[in-house]
């Protein structure tokens, strides 16, 4: 289903099922630009294909590799080990780590190529990967604001460096890295907050050597220059980021179960899931096993009564993307949810502490917004009744949605059509779990 308009959420009866959540984002940029990158083929089982996926798919054949969707539902790349000049502008569309990480595995080339992305990706900050890489020896040039794009990456005769991360990043991380494959020596990235490793572990699963040890000034993660990738095979476990929105509604609908099955379980990032069993979540993990080199599991939550906490500031890293999707839950919760720390949510593909705290309000929500974070007072009664605006990002449209499956008034979202970008499929599995969510 496409939709152009408007997307209404009515409160809904319970919802009850089990579904399985889309690929997890993370993994699947990286299996196929690491997969672009090898010598030989990688398949991939469970790719989301989303829109951010298709854009990095479309720039890593771009680079020189075959990129092929095969009947079974799977993907093959046939890596060519090492990406070369594309005949085109890079469109990365809506995706920070799409266009982040690409500019860290091109940087490592004898090439020279132009990056671009949609009306919100032209928005984001591109200096804390271009700066680190120019460190290492890339050069840049911007097409019109410095920070922003367009930009234009000259690669090739990089050196290794040290870098000590000033921001939770693991996009920056993983550009550096990526970089750091094809550059003279070692390079290292000091994380005092560790971010998500996914790069790390995946390296390995291409048969890179990568070192990651805990000092005194945080997580390291360490590799030598001109190591080689292999060809292998990868298993993308769901999303605990997309999970995170029918569990949301099982939580917050009376008389609700929901089961997600499948769910990555990373620890670096299952900080939201915590957080709800603080705030008195019935939340259950069953079946506990390992998949694509990831402890994946079945996630159930039960409607629950939730009470507001104080989120821990040193958790951001692992519930970055989540705190939308708190911040609806905190909104049925007795108190105040204070989640603070946040102020890379101002970053993302929106401003997302001031598009919820204005789509919360417009709810009849209490909320109170600091330049780092935000409160949420919630109620066990939201009135709703508005229809929010988005700005294209997907993750404001689901949160809001999964807010009006219980809300007194129906709660309506501006742009559906970008939760493409990360959750194809999300509204005809909520209605499938009996959400009442239709275009209107
Ligand atoms: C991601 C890292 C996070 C996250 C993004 C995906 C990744 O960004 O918000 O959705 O795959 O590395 P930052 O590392 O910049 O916080």
């Amino acid at each position: 289903m496409t939709f152009s308009e408007i997307l209404t959420a009515r409160r809904s009866r319970a919802l009850t099922g089990a579904v399985r959540a889309p690929g997890d984002k993370s993994m699947s940029h990286r299996a196929l630009m690491l997969g672009g990158l090898a010598m030989g083929d990688t398949t991939i089982e469970g790719l989301l294909e989303g829109d951010d996926i298709l854009a990095t798919a479309r720039a890593v054949e771009a680079f020189g590799a075959l990129v092929q969707r095969t009947g079974d539902g799977a993907w093959r790349v046939e890596g060519r080990g090492g990406y070369q000049t594309p005949s085109g502008v890079i469109d990365c569309g809506n995706a920070g780590t799409g266009v982040r990480l690409l500019m860290g595995v091109a940087a490592g080339f004898d090439l020279s190529v132009t990056f671009d992305g949609d009306a919100s990706l032209r928005k984001r900050p591109m200096k804390r990967v271009t700066g680190p890489l120019s460190d290492m020896g890339a050069r840049f040039d911007w097409g019109g604001a410095e920070d922003r794009l367009p930009l234009t990456l000259h690669g090739g005769g990089l050196k290794g460096m040290v870098y000590r991360q000033t921001v939770a990043s693991a996009q920056v991380k993983s550009a550096i890295l990526l970089a750091g494959l094809n550059a003279a020596g070692e390079t290292a990235v000091i994380e005092p907050e560790p971010s998500r490793d996914h790069t790390e572990r995946m390296l390995r699963a291409f048969g890179a050597v990568v070192y990651v040890s805990e000092t005194g000034e945080g997580r390291v993660a360490r590799l030598q220059g001109g190591q080689r990738l292999t060809g292998t095979h990868v298993a993308v476990p769901g999303d605990p980021s997309s999970a995170a929105f029918p569990l949301a509604a099982g939580l917050i609908v009376p008389g609700s179960v929901v089961t997600v099955e499948g769910v990555m379980l990373n620890p670096l990032r299952t900080g939201l899931f915590q957080t709800w069993i603080e705030m008195g979540a019935d939340l259950t993990i069953a079946n506990r096993r390992m998949a694509g080199g990831e402890e994946v599991g079945d996630v159930t939550a039960r409607h629950s009564a939730l009470k507001g906490i104080t989120v821990p500031t040193e958790r951001a890293a692992s519930m970055i993307d989540e705190y939308p999707i708190l911040s609806a839950t905190a909104a049925y919760a007795e108190g105040a949810t204070v989640m603070r720390g946040i102020g890379e949510m101002r970053v993302k593909e929106s401003d997302r502490i001031s598009l919820m705290a204005a789509g919360l309000a417009a709810c009849g929500v209490k909320v109170e917004e600091e330049p780092e974070g935000f409160i949420v007072t919630g109620s066990p009664c939201v009135q709703g009744g508005a229809t929010v605006r988005t700005a294209h990002d997907h993750r404001i449209a689901m949160s809001h949605l999964v807010l009006g499956l219980n809300s007194e008034e129906p709660v309506a979202v501006d742009d559906p059509g970008m939760i493409a970008t990360s959750f194809p499929g999300f509204v005809e599995l909520m209605q499938g779990l009996g959400a009442s969510i239709e275009p209107r």
